[in-house]
């Protein structure tokens, strides 16, 4: 007897049952089918991500007026949770990173303890879901308001190749292209700047950028913060939505690193529509450039 239906179970005619359905049917794995059908996204589908970009966005800009030294990162992290709840999102689309001094290092530090102290970048990465899409979106600031010349040099270099996705992220390129345009920025500016050793081929062909470029350039999003993507390959269509999101990590003790830069790490990420002849950035609003960051933290 089935314990939880009272049913009187034959197990013998059970097993021959399906023994036999088995035998029939054939099974496919549909994988692929279901992730081609993610790649290209229906108006139902942009319209629930750019609810929760537009939502992230308000999250973050209030986060952005409110930021000082002695505030701890969890007290980020709840102001976001308030305001994704005030507008129809019940949940964030991944755990809120705020990762602020030496936190910044780690990938995808989650812990948020850390009092936020003066001369600190704090690293902000958060979505919000909503009807079961996501945006992504990542800002670094000064927890004082102000980038140093060492902060400021780095997150120039970021926003730079960042600006530069943006401009090439059009139909009919490929997202393995807009990785290399934006590894070359990176590469060649800190080459410039003395800021790290080697030579560019080297740098290329020993794979050594991954250490200060750990984490490619991006992912589509859409019910998953990481949504399949068919082939890095592949060209750019429209209704594709992804998140691009260059950074530079500077980690402690790098010897091939200008010791004044080690720590410092920036990453921008903003929410991108793919459109018949270009791209939306759905996330636009936010503020991003060193002016308009220090502008909204000014208290
Ligand atoms: N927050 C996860 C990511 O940026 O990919
Ligand atoms: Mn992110
Ligand atoms: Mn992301």
């Amino acid at each position: 007897t089935d314990v939880y239906t009272n049913i009187e179970i034959n197990q013998s005619v059970a097993d021959s049952f399906y023994n036999s359905v088995e035998k029939e049917l054939t099974y496919h794995n549909i994988d692929d089918v279901v992730n081609s059908m993610r790649v290209l996204k229906s108006v139902i589908e942009i319209n629930a991500i750019r609810k929760a970009a537009e939502v992230a966005v308000q999250a973050f800009t209030e986060a952005m007026k409110t930021i000082e030294p002695g505030m701890y990162e969890y007290e980020v992290d709840a102001l976001f949770d308030y305001f994704l709840r005030l507008n129809g999102c019940p949940r964030s689309a991944f755990p809120t990173i705020v990762a602020s001094g030496s936190n910044i290092n780690t990938l995808h530090y989650e812990a948020n303890q850390r009092e936020m102290l003066d001369g600190d970048l704090v690293m902000i990465d958060f979505g919000a879901e909503y009807s079961y899409y996501a945006s992504d979106i990542t800002r670094t600031l000064p927890v004082n308001g102000k980038f140093s010349e060492q902060q400021a040099t780095i997150y120039k270099i970021v926003l730079e190749a960042h600006n530069a996705v943006l401009a090439a992220a059009i139909p009919g390129e490929s997202y393995a292209n807009l990785f290399y345009l934006s590894r070359d920025i990176i590469i060649d500016r800190l080459l410039e700047k003395g800021i790290i050793t080697g030579t560019k081929s080297e740098i290329i062909s020993n794979h050594t950028y991954r250490q200060y470029i750990p984490a490619g350039l991006g992912h589509c999003i859409g019910l998953d913060v990481h949504d399949p993507y068919t082939s890095n390959y592949r060209y750019l269509e429209e209704n594709m939505v992804f998140a691009f999101e260059p950074h530079i990590y500077l980690y402690e003790n790098d010897s091939t690193v200008n010791q004044d830069y080690w720590g410092v790490c920036a990453r921008i990420e903003d929410d991108v529509l793919i459109t018949s002849d270009g791209n939306e950035v759905l996330s636009s609003d936010l503020p991003k450039t060193i002016s308009e960051i220090e502008k909204i933290m000014d208290k």
